[in-house]
């Protein structure tokens, strides 16, 4: 090699170096942005049956980004049918972050429109020349009541790749027709460090841009940008990596954290439980009065009823709960607490024999590694709020399966290996009320730290 070529050789490698490194840390492959798409996940900003919006990231050359979309005919060439979407760009220095590299990336989404109901589509992303994705496939909402399964995730937060991928994976192959899937918070550890979202967006792989993601920030989604700074803010991949609905009526600050999504019968409502708590009251009363559906989901962080010691959120609880009980909402999933726990509101009928009616259930999971302890005596802390609690777990991620299906709501949540570790049934009857059938007794012994493998946080 002559000398020349040697020193430009050696130069772009230390310029290449001097890019990518950080406190002699290097970027791994799969984190760098290149001209070709990555980070690609659905969400929705609209209308499941009609709309799908979508979310790619490339480095800073892509000016110009374009998604494309066709009917999933089963001929090999349904892309000549393809219709071309110009995508919205959006430029971020990650290094606003003190603990990112120096790079500049653009991050490109496209709300489709236009589309039919409960179709089948392939769609892929690119630079509308050379640099695309692979086509992917994704399957509008039904407007009909058609049944619907989805997948709930906990906190993944620690250890995002090495040790909450099995569980996203696992969840993919018990349940591969999910129609979306809820994200309860602390989705990552470091707010703004991108090297987190990398993992991600790598554990979930493909995932990401076939099952629509429904996300909601845990307080692990705010932190301070630099070290001289104060205030806590959101992620900053937050607002350009999710494209989600905003509304006039809520503060700015809650901008693509609060919204429903109506999919075939069930209100999903994903509220912020780190801020603005009372704004989101009123609003959360509107959108559960003014609810056509059968059924009625909500998500957020900070659990109504804590499972562990100190970690009560009585604010919430006194603003939300009365909320959530004068709508009858159905499910409510939250995470924070590293640990499992799911009860239920009985409601006495006065002057009847009657056995209690079913009120809202409560459920607290984690699906990443890092674990902490149950609170002592379970929910007896709460007996006051009238919660029982049905049943609890600690040391062990988990995911969900829900799948609404007519008057039945059928709850299932798995471990790791694919085992079922709790289950019910809440049933709607005619006048309204709801029948649980608890099939936890039958699902075999608590799992506690006392009977489970040894835990240790280091190297999480
Ligand atoms: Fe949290």
């Amino acid at each position: 090699m002559n000398k020349r070529i040697l020193t430009v050789a050696l130069l772009s490698i230390f310029a290449q170096m001097a890019t990518y490194s950080h406190d002699g840390d290097t970027m791994r492959h799969w984190e760098i942005a290149s001209p070709d798409p990555d980070r690609i996940v659905l969400t929705w900003n609209d209308d499941p049956a009609r709309t799908q919006a979508v979310t790619w990231r490339t480095n800073d050359s892509v000016k110009t980004a374009f998604a494309e979309i066709a009917v999933a005919d089963p001929s090999s060439r349904f892309d000549l049918s393809a219709e071309r979407f110009r995508a919205k760009t959006q430029e971020l220095d990650i290094s606003r972050h003190d603990q990112n590299e120096s790079v500049t990336v653009h991050y490109h989404s496209v709300v489709f429109k236009g589309l039919h109901a409960d179709a089948l589509y392939a769609y892929r992303v690119g630079d509308g020349d050379q640099r695309w994705s692979e086509w992917m496939q994704f399957r509008t909402a039904s407007s009909r009541l058609d049944p619907v399964e989805f997948l709930y995730f906990g906190d993944a937060q620690n250890s995002v790749l090495s040790h909450w991928s099995r569980i996203m994976r696992a969840a993919f192959q018990k349940s591969p027709n999910a129609n979306f899937s809820i994200h309860a918070g602390d989705l990552i550890n470091r707010a703004h460090r991108d090297r987190e979202w990398a993992e991600w967006f790598k554990a979930g792989g493909w995932v990401h841009g076939m099952i629509p993601s429904i996300v909601v920030p845990g307080n692990h989604e705010y932190d301070e940008l630099t070290e001289a700074e104060q205030e806590r803010r959101l992620s900053l991949q937050w607002g350009p990596q999710f494209e989600l609905p905003r509304y006039r009526e809520l503060p700015g600050a809650l901008d693509e954290t609060v919204y429903y999504i109506d999919f075939q019968g069930v209100r999903v409502v994903a509220l912020n439980s780190n801020s603005e708590i009372d704004a989101q009251t009123g609003w959360l009363d509107k959108v559960l009065n003014d609810n056509p559906n059968r059924w009625t989901v909500l998500t957020f962080h900070h659990p109504i009823f804590s499972s562990g010691d100190g970690r009560d959120n009585s604010r919430n609880r006194e603003a939300w709960k009365p909320v959530i009980e004068k709508h009858d909402v159905d499910l409510v999933l939250q995470g924070h607490d590293h640990t499992y726990a799911r009860g239920h509101v009985p409601i006495r009928m006065m002057d009847t024999n009657e056995s209690p009616r079913t009120g809202p259930i409560y459920v607290n999971s984690v699906s990443g590694p890092k674990m902490y302890e149950f609170m002592e005596g379970g929910w007896d802390v709460y007996r006051p709020e009238g919660v029982l609690l049905d049943r609890k777990a600690e040391n062990t991620q988990f995911f969900q399966v829900i799948r609404v299906e007519g008057m039945s709501l059928v709850y299932k949540a798995y471990m790791a290996n694919g085992e079922l570790y709790d289950a019910f049934e809440l049933r709607k009857n005619e006048d309204s009320s709801k029948t649980l059938l608890d099939w936890a007794p039958d699902l075999g012994e608590e799992r506690l730290f006392e009977n489970t493998m040894p835990y240790n946080r280091e190297g999480m």
